[in-house]
């Protein structure tokens, strides 16, 4: 089950009101949204997407008794705009990304994000594009290497791309538990037994990789004049410093060009309590914008 990362921080600064429209691009397990809901009231309603059909269906399957006043989608989050208008809905009073994947993702073997679950080599959130494991075994070392470098931090990427192309050339890594083993190998011995599974970052920046992920985020937030009114609030999640940084960046923009003002001085991060009760929500950092 998913623990929804800084909920009250995030309904503190979106601030639902009753009647309003909120848009919910990540629904995942849906405790962000549920509380939207609560919020916006019998008067309101949620336009919720994921990429993951599983949470949408999940999600459809909780509320049913909700009707019209929810709406899901299983899409892109990038794709809300050309939503909005296919449903002749309004622009949103807010917005909500909770970046990245679910512990219900996690949890899922068949997904191939963890390499604590023996799966198939996937990472894919839709069943669309390339798998982790095509991206494995076909692109080049150097290309690999940068993937892990750019999207992962991680320093012994050149290392890493080199050990997993020898062993590939012998035998296709298809699983999440091989592909684990294939990166650890490559480690200096002294890095292969500490608290953290030295693959984490290689994981981390594959699936960023497979899914687009920072693409995705740029596009939205390249478009929320499509999405959100003016008078509406913005709030992005992130767990990555890169994606925060593009957050960042674009809201620093909108800010800089009198089109926001920025509803977080500095980015919230969990409190001590939340991270000890959710070690997932360590890395999360929440930047909100009201558009002007
Ligand atoms: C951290 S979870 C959201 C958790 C949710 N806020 C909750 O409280 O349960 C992120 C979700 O975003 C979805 N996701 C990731 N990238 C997406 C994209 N580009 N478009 C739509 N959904 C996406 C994942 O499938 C996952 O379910």
């Amino acid at each position: 089950m998913h623990e929804p990362v800084l909920l009250n921080e995030t309904i503190r600064i979106l601030d639902p009101k009753p009647g309003e429209f909120f848009i919910d691009g990540t629904l995942g397990g849906g405790g962000h949204s549920k509380a939207i809901l609560e919020r916006v009231g019998a008067a309101g309603m949620l336009l919720g997407t994921d990429w993951d059909n599983d949470a949408v269906s999940r999600f459809e399957k909780e509320n049913k008794s909700r009707g019209k006043r929810v709406l899901v989608r299983n899409a892109n989050y990038r794709q809300i705009p050309d939503i909005l208008k296919k449903e002749k809905l309004p622009h949103a009073d807010g917005l909500l990304l909770d970046l990245g994947f679910s512990s219900d993702q996690i949890e899922s073997a068949e997904k191939g994000f963890s390499f604590q679950y023996e799966g198939p080599l996937d990472m894919r959130y839709a069943k669309e594009g390339e798998t982790a494991a095509e991206v494995v075994n076909g692109l080049k070392e150097e290309e690999l290497a940068d993937i892990f470098w750019k999207f992962g931090d991680e320093r012994f990427s050149r290392q890493i791309a080199k050990r997993i192309v020898e062993e590939r050339r012998k035998k296709r890594i298809l699983t999440t538990t091989r592909f684990a083993e294939v990166v650890a190998s490559a480690f200096p011995a002294r890095f292969r037994n500490g608290k953290v599974n030295p693959a984490t970052k290689v994981f981390q920046a594959l699936r960023i990789y497979v899914n687009r992920e920072f693409e995705n985020v740029e596009s939205i937030l390249g478009n929320l004049n499509e999405c959100v009114k003016s008078g509406g609030r913005v709030a992005v999640i992130s767990f990555h410093s890169s994606e925060d940084r593009i957050v960042k960046r674009r809201f620093n923009e909108l800010v800089k060009a009198g089109r926001a003002k920025s509803l977080t001085k500095k980015p919230i991060a969990p409190t001590r309590e939340e991270i000890k009760r959710n070690p997932r929500s360590r890395s999360a950092k929440l930047r909100a914008i009201q558009l002007t």
